[in-house]
């Protein structure tokens, strides 16, 4: 198959019905699936549930247009495969142990235990919902499948995306694991996996589930969903009880635990005791899409041909038929006015919207001549370009050095030689005023650490004025070659959102050990290789190894960055024997990074001749940072400026200061 029309990242619930959306109204459409049976789709109960799930404003409305889809929308999918989808207006009831304080629609005790027999004698009261139902997710998710196939969906099972490569706020193509590949729009409906490629505000959501199936000949064959305040009990036609949901905020941690299972079946027999006596079938468990508000993402997204539908939390199941009509109608350019309330927008300066920098029209030019851009999204490094300092800065930084004595880094010209980090800091406004006091230009951002909005980090890519700091993003926290390149290429997709598009920069970091954060040399040399095959400008941090730095400097790195000691411990350039071999041997450019704990020396690494440092924990946890920070700079200042000065040779006898020769002896 040719280059597709559209290209759907996810192949989950959510991307398969938007996928036969698209095929039924004649797009080429394919779907990278990274793995089929992780979806989130599978682990739902499929309850359709938009008054018992308690749903207001914008997410109710959205809601019940989906319900009000479902039938029409499940039968043509039975009609097309042949296969069951489980839809089933079962009606919803909601039983309250407590309902002394429900609002006065609330159905009396006798009611309640009319519509269900056998609850338990505690429920006192309740609502019921004869509209709402459910779907068998299972077997939905499988039609979907099937329809998507017959239609003529390419499904690429197996094949992950990597990353969108970007240009002018326009997705130019995506990285996969099976290679590049090219469509005219994309899609990302990659749930609790969305992170992954694009900094947007979602994270995974735990929940375990119980099924039970309900003996043969019991009297208690359950005919309705039952939504209890902390249970639901969804039973199927094929007689099989599903009990849903934990909701655990643990990230992508595996299994059914033993006591999220007790907790369900705990729950279930409390609330309908004859379940006690039903045999135990399976257990699972899967991710929900979570954003801030819980509510989807739908629609536009900062690049021009790459829409959202993601984020759908706790109601995937019940908002795919709205989901695929509403984005498919936005991908033809008529979109409904109700994404408005689902656009990642919203997020904006709250502190969520991670590195998703809005940029109506494209964001100014950071130097005055922006580089040629390759295919890949990536800046040339051809052209060096100069790098405008702001007055706040200038009054407040080191002196500035001549013109002649710039820092070029892959093509780009930094008339500052000390870089800063971002982690550390006690508040933001005490890290601006500390860059802004050190004049650094070049500022590291730990991209993982901003990505999962670590402690410190939350708000972090929008507290810096990226119009005035070239951003230098790291793969701290990466244990391995793979998991570097992965965070290096998100790293590159921030700084483009954040309106540095031709920003290809990477402090590489490949750190195995957590102890003493010391890097390792041979994952470090591997995704450097293929970072630069990427167009990466790679600034790999190492130990002061000269053969590996010139290994490095070989497969085409931007810099190398010996340490001067451990990350943080403040020791000072423990290793200056070797540091002045790599200078010797370089032609890239040798920045110090690590150890540095006083001005003193940054000083000496500067005589040393380093082109440049990188100080972040001895500024951001000193005393005052602020004055600190400009320490810090004058010191890297003058370190420069003496070892372009030349010191005097070191004597082993005094040698004095007025000249002997040509005095007068009085003879
Ligand atoms: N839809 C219910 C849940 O996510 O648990």
């Amino acid at each position: 198959m040719g280059q597709a029309d559209v290209l759907v990242v996810g192949g989950g619930i959510i991307g398969l019905a938007i996928a036969t959306e698209l095929r039924q109204q004649g797009a080429n459409v394919t779907v990278l699936s990274r793995d089929f049976k992780a979806a989130a789709g599978h682990a739902a109960a499929g309850m359709l549930a938009p008054s018992a799930e308690g749903l207001t404003g914008s997410m109710l409305e959205l809601s019940q247009r989906s319900l009000a889809l479902y039938p029409d929308w499940s039968r043509k999918l039975e009609e097309l495969t042949g296969q069951d989808t489980g839809y089933w207006p079962s009606g919803i009831l909601t039983p309250l142990f407590d309902s002394a304080s429900a609002s006065p629609t609330v159905l009396s005790q006798a009611a309640v235990h009319y519509y269900q027999p056998d609850l338990s004698a505690d429920v006192t009261g309740g609502y019921w919902y004869p509209e709402e139902g459910q779907a068998d997710n299972r077997a939905l998710l499988k039609a979907l499948r099937i329809a998507a196939q017959e239609l003529g969906v390419d499904i690429q099972e197996g094949v992950s995306a990597e990353a969108f490569l970007q240009q002018n706020h326009h997705v130019t193509g995506i990285l996969t694991t099976h290679g590049h590949q090219q469509a005219g729009h994309y899609v990302l409906a990659a749930g609790a996996w969305s992170r992954d490629l694009l900094p947007v505000p979602v994270k995974p959501r735990k929940g375990q589930l119980v099924a039970l199936l309900t003996p043969p000949d019991s009297p208690y064959a359950l005919k309705r969903v039952l939504y209890g305040e902390h249970i639901y009990i969804v039973p199927r036609k094929d007689g099989r009880v599903i009990l849903g949901a934990t909701d655990e905020d643990v990230g992508f941690a595996p299994h059914n635990t033993a006591m999220g299972v007790a907790q369900l079946l705990n729950e279930a027999t409390r609330l309908y005791p004859p379940l006690a006596d039903f045999p135990l079938q399976e257990c699972w468990w899967g991710y929900r899409p979570v954003t801030p508000d819980e509510a989807p993402i739908l629609g536009t997204s900062p690049c021009n041909n790459l829409t959202l539908a993601t984020g759908h939390h706790r109601n995937g199941v019940l908002l795919t038929p709205v989901t695929a009509k509403l984005i498919v109608e936005a991908i033809q350019g008529q979109p409904d006015p109700l994404l408005d309330a689902f656009d990642w927008e919203r997020f904006i300066g709250t502190g969520d919207a991670v590195g998703m920098a809005h940029h109506p029209t494209p964001a100014p030019p950071i130097s005055p001549a922006l580089p040629a851009v390759d295919p890949l999204g990536c800046a040339s490094s051809t052209q060096p370009t100069s790098f405008p300092i702001p007055t706040t800065m200038q009054t407040l930084s080191a002196p500035p050095v001549t013109d002649d004595d710039a820092l070029v880094i892959a093509g780009r010209s930094f008339s500052s030689r000390l870089m800063t980090g971002t982690g550390k800091f006690d508040n933001f406004e005490t890290m601006r005023s500390s860059l802004a006091a050190s004049g650094s230009e070049i500022v590291t951002v730990a991209v993982r650490r901003v990505q999962t909005n670590a402690p410190g980090h939350e708000g972090l890519a929008q507290a810096i004025d990226w119009t005035k700091i070239w951003m230098l993003p790291n793969t701290a926290g990466c244990t391995s070659a793979d998991e570097a390149i992965r965070v290096a290429r998100l790293g590159r997709e921030m700084a483009k959102l954040l309106g540095q598009e031709d920003n290809n920069f990477v402090k590489l970091e490949v750190i195995p050990d957590a102890k003493y954060l010391l890097p390792d040399p041979i994952g470090t040399l591997r995704a450097a290789e293929q970072l630069v095959k990427e167009g990466f400008a790679v600034l790999p941090y190492v130990n002061a190894d000269p053969i590996l730095a010139k290994y490095l400097e070989e497969a085409g790195c931007a810099t190398v960055m010996p340490l001067g000691s451990p990350i943080g411990s403040g020791q000072g350039v423990r290793n200056a024997a070797n540091i002045q071999i790599i200078v010797e041997n370089a032609k890239i450019p040798v920045v110090v990074d690590a150890g540095i704990g006083s001005p003193s020396e940054a000083a000496e690494s500067m005589e040393l001749g380093a082109d440049a440092l990188l100080i972040n924990t001895a500024i951001a946890k000193a005393q005052d940072p602020i004055k600190m920070g400009r320490a810090m700079g004058l010191a890297t200042e003058a370190g420069r400026l003496a070892y372009l000065a030349g010191r005097i040779p070191i004597k082993a006898y005094a040698s004095a200061s007025s000249p002997l020769t040509g005095t007068i002896t009085g003879q």
